[in-house]
């Protein structure tokens, strides 16, 4: 949380090629979260957040830089389709919805920390239990089938408990403390209860009562049992249920709850995509009166409003939102006017150049060229690519992308997939195991498309 813009920055250029103003412009936006934090309170709840509207053709990395913040910051975010709200019939579609998936992300991830302060006893207990499920004590395990005998043979499950027996039973017992201990188990099997999660009362099903945030069986909690049933498990996965089980009886989950909403409230950030997609007023019928609709649903929690969730009621009025689209059609003007006074800064992304697809194709983590690579190592191949092809996909991705269809960053995945298609299709049947691709293989391999521009409509 408190990384500098700089580094914040700095994290983005591992994974995303150019666009160092919009990668400026969300650090400067999260930093200023933080410099808040560090306010008195008064003037803590005036600074409001400048929400960002990020422009700029498809492809060029938009959805990226969001998605990789969130992995950044330890914020609750969330990333929303503008257009899952004007599906037709749906005008309006309960916008609130997006913070309810918030709040349920937050708790997601409190309970991930408050699960680890407790991990150390539960796991304690957890063997505990499991020792309980192989070794029962005798008379307790139900109609034979005593794994203790399995492992040691004609143990005798004797109801009568002599003296001598539960000597017996107490030493093998101990043994098999020892054995679970060192992880000699890990592959026998045991009978765990687990709760039995698909179990939404079905009557109810279809209601939208999801949308409401109410879970019945939250509700009627405690008039109903918890349905449970039984799953046959590896004792190294009964370990990791049995330690979750034990954990979550430890959190408190009312404590759990009021940290998830302090972060929502404080630190949540709100990515909307597609938002060029709702531009557009009323000024026919159709779909606009929808999209209009939608911008009309969303001011109010982008101004600031209450929304009750079912962990309790969420302030949004400090929540940052980032909206990006292509805006291609529509204008960030054609947006309603309430609605871009409340996105103030923009920032456009740049169209790739040829130099921003060589280094997208090489540089990045996980770049394209090392995905290939990886994948074909699988079969055994050792996949090379020249200087001089590399250079030559980028080139060529760029010619496609300006006499046809600009869709950025993805045209590389069409190319390599057409100039490695021969390649991954022969894959383990080769005769060399080392492969170079260079300029003139993919020529080769692209030639009879690039000859022709009506069929690289199709094919590119
Ligand atoms: N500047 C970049 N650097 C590295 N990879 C990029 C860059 N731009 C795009 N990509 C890659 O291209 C793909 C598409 O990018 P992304 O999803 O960010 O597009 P977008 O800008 O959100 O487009 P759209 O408007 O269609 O949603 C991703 O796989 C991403 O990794
Ligand atoms: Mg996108």
């Amino acid at each position: 949380m408190d990384l500098t813009p700089q580094q914040i920055v700095a994290e983005l250029d591992r994974y995303i090629i150019g666009q160092q103003e919009a990668k400026k412009c969300v650090a400067v936006a999260l930093r200023n979260r933080y410099r808040r934090q560090k306010l008195s309170p008064e003037l803590r709840d005036e600074v409001l957040p400048k929400n960002i509207i990020m422009i700029g053709p498809t492809g060029v990395g938009k959805t990226e830089i969001a998605r990789r913040l969130a992995r950044l910051v330890n914020a609750p975010f969330i990333k929303v389709e503008a257009t899952r709200f004007t599906e037709v019939g749906y005008v309006g579609r309960d916008v609130e919805s997006i913070i309810r998936e918030l709040v349920e992300n937050a708790v997601r991830m409190v309970k991930i920390i408050k699960r680890a302060e407790v991990e150390d006893r539960a796991a304690r207990l957890a063997e505990k239990r499991l020792l309980d499920l192989i070794a029962p004590p005798p008379g307790k395990s139900k109609g034979g089938g005593n794994p203790l005998e399995a492992l040691f043979g004609g143990f005798a499950d004797s109801s009568e408990g002599s003296a001598n027996e539960q000597d017996n039973y107490a030493e093998k017992r101990a043994i098999l403390k020892e054995k679970l201990q060192r992880q000699e188990l890990e592959d026998m099997m045991v009978e765990v209860e687990v709760e039995d999660s698909t179990g939404t009362v079905p009557v109810f099903g279809g209601m939208g009562l999801e949308e409401l945030g109410i879970n019945l069986q939250d509700m009627l909690g405690n008039i109903l049992p918890r349905r449970t049933r039984k799953r046959l498990l590896t004792v190294a996965e009964a370990r990791r249920v049995l330690t979750q089980q034990e954990a979550d009886k430890m959190i408190d989950m009312d404590e759990v709850a009021a940290i998830a909403l302090q972060r929502v409230e404080q630190n949540g950030i709100i990515f909307l995509d597609e938002i060029d997609k709702i531009a557009g007023r009323e000024k026919s019928h159709g779909p606009d009166v929808s999209r209009e609709g939608v911008q009309r649903d969303l001011l109010p929690i982008i101004e600031g409003t209450t929304v009750q969730t079912k962990y309790g009621s969420v302030k949004t009025d400090h929540i940052l939102f980032i909206a990006a689209g292509a805006f291609h059609v529509s204008k960030p003007s054609d947006l309603i006017p309430e609605l871009q006074g409340r996105f103030p800064l923009r920032v456009e992304l740049d169209s790739l150049k040829k130099e921003d697809f060589q280094r997208i194709l090489t540089e990045p983590k996980h770049s394209l060229l090392s995905q290939y690579t990886a994948l074909l190592a699988v079969d055994g191949i050792e996949l090379q690519f020249s200087a001089d092809a590399i250079a030559e996909i980028a080139e060529i991705a760029y010619t496609v992308n300006t006499h046809g269809e600009d869709i950025g960053a993805r045209r590389l995945h069409t190319i390599l997939e057409k100039v490695l298609q021969d390649l991954l299709f022969q894959a383990p049947d080769v005769q060399n195991s080392k492969v170079v691709i260079d300029a003139t293989y993919v020529r080769s391999q692209l030639s009879d498309i690039m000859k022709r521009t009506d069929v690289q409509a199709y094919i590119l």
